[in-house]
């Protein structure tokens, strides 16, 4: 018998236990939970296409076309027209060669990982990366050389005395839980003296950052993708559906259908997954009015909070984090917001490292302001104690 109780217990009593909120709608800026309306600050559906009428009818179209199931992996039974179509669109958007899609981030990161880097090797990740990030490191068996936080210098050093056969950078371009940006433009410089490539995680940054949604090279100001750089992001966040994509080289396109074993031996997204990503991504270059709007409206946020009293740092992305620290404090905040009609879950360790419990909120550009401004008043009433 495998006793789980007892660590259950553990993880209850320091305000740990994860449970599942059952949600009777579709995502969106208000969701309903037994009964009752919220108003959603969790949700990474940044620009609101979940449940947007064209994905829906784009969905619902290539499933009546193509079937609901991809069938195989698309090595196996072959690749649709339809998921080389969108692979075209995101290399465009992306401003690369070609792209690959996975089966989600978490798919996609230890993949390329995994394909890339192996014993011999060093991979250089930034400490707050993704879980999806440490796990492709883990599985990679490379030597990985974890960096403080965005601490160029660090990694200068690190990288100075890396004796690996080949050398990766790995950072979230925006950091998922902290809402930050990888110095990138540093982190691009680096990886020219050192002789190393970088892999940027776009999974936040795609859709919310740079001026067309294009991500954090985009925000950076650099055009197309220089070669030393790989770019993975998702279509489950912004683009309001599912999967995942590298977008690189034509050459490491290859690679990776060769060698990425969640690429490999998994079935391919179901086709209408794949024709919704697409209209997503051409929505989001017919209307980058959508992306000004969540933009704005993170901006409205922050300021918001300011006023409130809490510190909040000046990035223009839609992920802000309210530091508590610990996690039983986090949880017991997130339940009182709740009870208030304000849904924000509590981040709590392993998620972030210990003593940063926090709650994480985000913009969506569907929030309106009666929507902002409510959930600003719902955090000033139960904020006492947590203002830092
Ligand atoms: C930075 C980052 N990378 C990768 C992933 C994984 O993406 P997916 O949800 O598509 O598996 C996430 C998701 O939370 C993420 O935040």
């Amino acid at each position: 018998m495998i006793d789980t109780a007892h660590e259950m217990e553990e993880l209850q009593r320091l305000g740990r236990l994860r449970t599942l909120r059952q949600i009777a709608s579709a995502p969106g800026p208000t969701v309903v939970v037994e009964g009752k309306t919220y108003l959603m600050f969790s949700s990474n559906d940044y620009l609101g296409l979940a449940a947007h009428p064209s994905m829906i009818k784009a969905a619902a179209a290539a499933a009546a076309k193509w079937g609901v199931g991809a069938g195989a992996s698309r090595l196996v039974s072959g690749t649709m027209l339809l998921h080389e179509e969108l692979e075209r669109d995101i290399a465009w958007f992306k401003q690369t060669e070609a792209a690959l899609l996975f089966g989600c981030g978490y798919m996609a990161n230890i993949g390329i990982l995994s394909a890339l880097a192996g014993p011999g090797d060093d991979i250089f990740s930034d400490e707050l990366n993704h879980a999806s990030i440490i796990d492709g490191c883990r599985l990679s068996r490379a030597r990985t050389v974890v960096y403080p936080h965005c601490d160029i210098h660090a990694l200068e050093g690190m990288l100075a005395s890396s004796q690996g056969r080949r050398r990766i950078i790995v950072t979230d371009g925006v950091f998922s839980m902290d809402g930050d940006i990888a110095p990138v433009p540093d982190l691009l410089k680096l990886a020219r003296r050192f002789d190393a490539v970088l892999l940027l995680d776009d999974a936040h940054a795609t859709g919310t950052i740079g001026k067309n949604g294009k991500g954090t090279l985009e925000h950076f100001g650099i055009g197309h993708c220089p070669d030393n750089v790989m770019i993975m992001g998702t279509l489950g966040k912004a683009l309001g559906c599912f999967g995942a994509f590298f977008a690189g080289t034509v050459s490491l396109r290859t690679y990776l259908i060769n060698h990425a074993r969640s690429f490999i031996f998994t079935t391919a997204l179901p086709p209408p997954v794949v024709a919704a990503a697409r209209e997503a991504l051409h929505f989001l270059i017919q209307e980058p009015e959508r992306i000004k709007r969540l933009q704005d409206n993170a901006a409205y946020l922050r300021t918001g909070l300011r006023s409130i009293g809490f510190t909040i740092d000046e990035h223009p992305t839609p992920i802000i984090p309210l530091m508590v620290g610990a996690s039983d404090r986090a949880a017991a905040w997130a339940q009182r917001l709740f009870d208030k009609g304000l849904f924000i879950t509590a981040i709590r360790p392993p998620a972030v490292p210990e003593g940063t419990a926090r709650l994480r909120l985000t913009a969506l550009a569907t929030h309106t302001r009666e929507h902002l401004d409510a959930a600003l008043n719902i955090i000033k009433e139960t904020a006492h104690g947590y203002i830092r």
